[in-house]
């Protein structure tokens, strides 16, 4: 097992936005995270990932105990986690920019210049590399963050909604993307792209009010009552 949550729940002031959460992922893993708007995605990647704290509950990366440490600790353990919005730095070059996140995750090293321009091909960007993040089109903006998780050369990488804002030829390479990391990386992927979901994951989770309500496979939960009440509607 790569990650696992025990009981781990999150309010905010009254809110329980996550609750009793017990989620597992597989080593090779590309697993999707579904649900409604406000189910408490974001909420339960932003506490894998420490960007959060949770109100109670464990979470075990690796084999250790990773509840109370901090986000920047977790990524040099191997959790790489792109936010639901574009986070990328404006004003630096698109090479600067995954260069940033490469030594943020492994210190600047000998190997850095190879890493950042492995990374910015793999995504298909490298021909941009020295132009300003905030010049490139919304696509590639999210490109260049998927490069950017890459760079850190993750254990797990979290997608947060990676899709939203592509146009349909640029999500079918995102796609082959996924497929390309998924070959040495665990993904967590958040999608509302039912699609994409259907076409990449092997097994799905999904949340609503904050509990998981089904996993399964894609074949399993589309054709689950419960999923298609609070999610793919009927
Ligand atoms: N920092 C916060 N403070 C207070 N409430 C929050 C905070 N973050 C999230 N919430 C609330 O927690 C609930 C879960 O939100 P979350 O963003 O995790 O949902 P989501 O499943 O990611 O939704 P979406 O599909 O719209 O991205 C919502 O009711 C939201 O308003
Ligand atoms: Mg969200």
């Amino acid at each position: 097992m790569l990650i696992t949550t025990k009981g781990l729940s999150k309010t905010f002031g009254g809110l329980a936005a996550v609750t009793d959460v017990n989620f597992s992922l597989n080593k090779g893993e590309l697993r999707a995270l579904i649900g409604p708007n406000g189910a408490g995605k974001t909420t339960l990647v932003s506490l894998l990932s420490g960007r959060l704290s949770p109100s109670s509950g464990s979470i075990t990366f690796d084999g250790k105990d990773v509840t109370k440490m901090p986000a920047w600790k977790r990524v040099r353990m191997g959790i790489a986690y792109t936010f639901q919005i574009t986070s990328v730095f404006p004003q630096l070059t698109v090479y600067e920019n995954v260069a940033t996140a490469a030594c943020y995750g492994q210190g600047i090293n000998l190997t850095t210049d190879t890493l950042v321009t492995e990374c910015l091909v793999n995504v298909g960007i490298e021909d941009r590399s020295s132009i300003k993040a905030a010049e490139l089109s919304y696509g590639h903006q999210r490109l260049l963050e998927v490069a950017m998780g890459c760079s850190l050369k993750p254990k797990l990488m979290i997608l947060d909604e990676p899709t939203q804002g592509l146009a349909d030829s640029e999500i079918e390479n995102f796609c082959e993307l996924l497929v390309q990391i998924n070959k040495d990386t665990t993904i967590l992927l958040i999608e509302h792209n039912m699609s994409v979901v259907m076409q990449l994951a092997r097994k799905i989770s999904v949340l609503d009010h904050g509990r998981i309500i089904a996993e399964g496979t894609p074949n399993e939960i589309s054709n689950n009552s419960l999923v298609q009440t609070a999610y793919l509607g009927n």
